[in-house]
C-alpha cells in the first residue's frame, strides 16, 4: 500500500493517463480491471457520448475508475454534471486553472486530481484543494508545458514543494521508469502512450501500428502559439513546419490546424494529413498488447529492476 493504491483503492500506484481519441470506456475498465487505475478520456466526448461511456464502464468493471477532463473543453459544465448525476468518483482536471472546478467536486465527494507541468502550478492545485497532482513532464504525449520540464527534473523538484501525494507522468513505458519515477519522489504513475498501442485503446489501428514503429527522435513538440503539443513526424507536422518558415501569425497556424485534426488521423486513421499525438517514449513500444498483458510486464520489470537497484553496493 502507498498513498496511490490507497487514495483510490487500487492494486498497483498505475494511472492510465485520459488519451482524446484513445481511452474511451473499454481502456478504462480493462486498466482498473488490471489492477490500476482506468480513466476514460472526455475531452474528444460529446456529453451524450461521455454518459454512455461511464454507464458502460460501470458495466465493464467493478473496480474504482475515472474521467479526465480537459478544463478547455467547450461544454464543460455539462460534462461536470453528468459526472456527478452518474456517480462518478474520481476525476482527472487538466489544461486550466484547478480552482474552477476543484471545489464543485469535492463538495460532491469526488476525489479530485490536476495535472501540472511545474512546480509553481502544482503548488495552485494544491492551494486549491486537489487530492493529488499528476506532474507531467514535457517527454509525454499531447500537450505539453511550455517551460519544457523534463519529467526527471519536474518531479524532485514537485516533490519539495507540495505535501499531497505526487503522481509522475512523462516518458514512463516500463517498471523500469516507474521504479524511477518512484525514487524521484513520485508515489504512483501516470501512462499515456504505452496504453495507446494496446488491443483495448480505440485509436484506429493505423495509428497502434504508427506508435510501434516510431523510433527514438521522430516526435516533436510544436504550435506552441496556440497549445504546444507533441506530435509524430509526419506530413501534417512538415505542412507545420513549412509554414513556420513564412513566419505565421496564430490566425494562420489555426486555419491551417482547422478542426478535428486529430479525431482524422488518431480516431479514423489518417497517418499522412491527421494530427499524431505520442510521446517519446514510443521508441520503447515494440508491440501493441492487451492491457493485461502490459501491465503484467510492468509489475515484472518493475521488480527486477528493484532487485537489481538492491545488488548495488558502493
Ligand atoms: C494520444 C494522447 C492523447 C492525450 N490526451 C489527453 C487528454 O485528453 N487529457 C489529458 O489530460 N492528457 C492527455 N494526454 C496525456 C496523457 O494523459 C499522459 O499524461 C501522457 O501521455 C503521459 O506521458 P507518456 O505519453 O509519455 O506516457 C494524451 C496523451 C496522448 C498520447
Amino acid at each position: 500500500m502507498n498513498k496511490i493504491t490507497q487514495l483510490f483503492k487500487i492494486k498497483y500506484p498505475i494511472i492510465q493517463g485520459g488519451m482524446i481519441w484513445n481511452s474511451g470506456y473499454k481502456l478504462a475498465s480493462a486498466v482498473s480491471n488490471a489492477g490500476g487505475l482506468g480513466l476514460i478520456g472526455a475531452g474528444s466526448m460529446y456529453p451524450d457520448v461521455l454518459r454512455e461511456h461511464i454507464q458502460k464502464c460501470k458495466k465493464a468493471t467493478d473496480k474504482p475508475f475515472g474521467v479526465n477532463i480537459p478544463m478547455l473543453y467547450p461544454n464543460i459544465e455539462e460534462l461536470m454534471n453528468i459526472i456527478v448525476e452518474e456517480g462518478v468518483k474520481i476525476v482527472f482536471t487538466s489544461a486550466g486553472n484547478p480552482k474552477t472546478w476543484t471545489s464543485f467536486l469535492k463538495e460532491k465527494g469526488i476525489t479530485v486530481v490536476h495535472v501540472v507541468s511545474s512546480s509553481v502550478f502544482a503548488l495552485k492545485a494544491q492551494d486549491a484543494g486537489v487530492d493529488a497532482v499528476v506532474a507531467e513532464g514535457f517527454e509525454a504525449g499531447g500537450h505539453n508545458g511550455r517551460e519544457e520540464t523534463t519529467t526527471f527534473t519536474l518531479i524532485p523538484m514537485v516533490k519539495e514543494k507540495i505535501k499531497i501525494p505526487l503522481i509522475a507522468a512523462g516518458g514512463i513505458a516500463s517498471g523500469r521508469g516507474i521504479l524511477a519515477a518512484m525514487v524521484l519522489g513520485a508515489d504512483g504513475v501516470q501512462i499515456g502512450s504505452r496504453f495507446a498501442a494496446s488491443v483495448e485503446s480505440s485509436a484506429h489501428e493505423n495509428f497502434k501500428n504508427r506508435i510501434v514503429e516510431t523510433k527514438e527522435g521522430e516526435t516533436q513538440v510544436t504550435l506552441k502559439e496556440l497549445a504546444p503539443v507533441r506530435l509524430i513526424k509526419n506530413k501534417f507536422y512538415q505542412d507545420v513546419q513549412d509554414l513556420y518558415a513564412k513566419c505565421p501569425t496564430k490566425e494562420d497556424l489555426s486555419a491551417l490546424l482547422g478542426r478535428a485534426r486529430a479525431k482524422h488521423g488518431m480516431f479514423e486513421g489518417d497517418m499522412i494529413e491527421g494530427e499524431l499525438e505520442i510521446g517519446q517514449i514510443a521508441g520503447l513500444i515494440h508491440a501493441i498488447k492487451p492491457v493485461n498483458e502490459i501491465v503484467s510486464e510492468l509489475i515484472y520489470d518493475f521488480e527486477q529492476a528493484r532487485k537489481e537497484v538492491q545488488k548495488f553496493d558502493f
